[in-house]
């Protein structure tokens, strides 16, 4: 099962079989987002950055368990290092997802106590699972003895009704009790009654204080905090009290950001020197997914930030929405969309 598994993930080179998770770093991550961070855009990530830790789309164990589970799955092994993000809370069943984790190859499996919407409430998946932690430590607690990748958990500081600084340490305390290591703190709370996920994300005032006392009280945990979060010189900042930063919609909207990540966070040269690079290196995958029937648009428009706020930028972005959608639109859009850029003359990275 394994070698099949990751036989049929990772045809597309040589060499994934031997992929180590030693480097794991979580100093610098992007956030799950569904629709959002999908194989497409963290290919291009990837290419900007090798020492970004990337998370999947939130996949629940019911899509996983019930539906196809190779393409839920389906990454390329030139994405690792690569986290896949559960949501659910049934024991077995995200023990036997964290097992597919392993078997397909991700570095890490993260389970979502963050999101908000109606629809996962209903299952008992997302920040719901804030008011349950005993639930969560036994989910956390069946997947570290199903696997033995690092199970981490993204969460709030609380939930509407659960909000007190008390109720966020019962919840990592009981969690960490599991044998949690590693919990990734959104900074504000989640109201699941009257508030949309959108709103979810901005309204909720950003407490990164509490976030700063949760690595003071338990330094043995690593803690990486999310919420809000646009420049390297914030990312300083939080790391003055915090083991790790995770950026979510600014890694998104301006991916650029990402090629100062190996030279500032790890002292390793950018894999790439100009945006051009960075989008050429990632045209031959584009390719092949062309090939598998993939249409362009589906990939194409996680490549409209990259040139956000260039000279040409914003004809980039327009050649891409009004031809990527066409029948039979291929490569040439985006070498006809490049060519209205221009590509600059000397390096372009300019660390923050
Ligand atoms: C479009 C979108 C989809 C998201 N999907 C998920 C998800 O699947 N799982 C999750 O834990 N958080 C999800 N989030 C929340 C982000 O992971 C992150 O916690 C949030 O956006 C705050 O970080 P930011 O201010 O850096 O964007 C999503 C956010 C956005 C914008």
């Amino acid at each position: 099962m394994i070698s099949e598994s990751k036989a049929e993930h990772r045809a597309d080179s040589a060499g994934a079989a031997n992929h180590s998770v030693t480097e794991l770093s979580r100093k610098f991550c992007v956030a799950p987002m569904m629709d959002w961070t999908t194989t497409h855009y963290r290919y291009l990530a990837r290419q900007l950055s090798r020492h970004t830790l990337l998370y999947t789309e939130m996949v629940t164990t019911g899509a996983l368990i019930h539906g196809d589970t190779a393409r839920f799955l389906r990454h390329d092994e030139a994405e690792y290092p690569l986290a896949l993000q559960l949501g659910g809370s049934d024991a077995g069943e995200l023990a036997h997802c964290a097992k597919l984790a392993e078997q397909y190859g991700f570095d890490e499996v993260n389970l979502n106590v963050g999101c908000p919407s109606d629809r996962v409430q209903n299952n008992m998946i997302g920040a719901c699972l804030m008011g349950h932690p005993d639930k969560v430590a036994e989910g956390v607690r069946a997947m570290i003895d199903a696997t033995g990748l690092p199970v981490t958990v993204k969460h709030r500081i609380g939930i509407d009704g659960r909000e007190s600084w008390e109720d966020l340490c019962e919840f990592v305390e009981k969690v960490a009790a599991a044998g949690c290591r590693t919990f990734i703190v959104h900074a504000r709370i989640a109201i699941l009654e009257g508030l949309s996920p959108k709103e979810n994300r901005d309204i909720p005032p950003l407490k990164y204080d509490w976030v700063y006392r949760l690595k003071a009280k338990y330094p043995e945990l690593e803690i990486i905090i999310n919420g809000g979060i646009k420049t390297f010189e914030e990312c300083h900042q939080h790391l003055e009290h915090t083991d790790g930063v995770m950026l979510g919609r600014e890694a998104y909207h301006n991916p650029w950001l990402l090629a100062g990540v190996d030279p500032v966070f790890f002292g390793q040269p950018a894999p790439v020197q100009s945006r051009h690079e960075a989008l050429r290196a990632t045209l031959p995958f584009i390719q092949r997914e062309l090939e598998r029937g993939v249409f362009l648009t589906h990939m194409s428009r996680h490549l409209l930030g990259l040139f956000h706020g260039q000279p040409g930028g914003r004809q980039f972005r327009r050649y891409i929405s009004e031809n990527a959608h066409k029948s039979g639109a291929g490569l040439e859009v985006i070498e006809e969309a490049l060519a209205r850029v221009r590509e600059p003359a000397e390096a372009a990275i300019a660390p923050a």
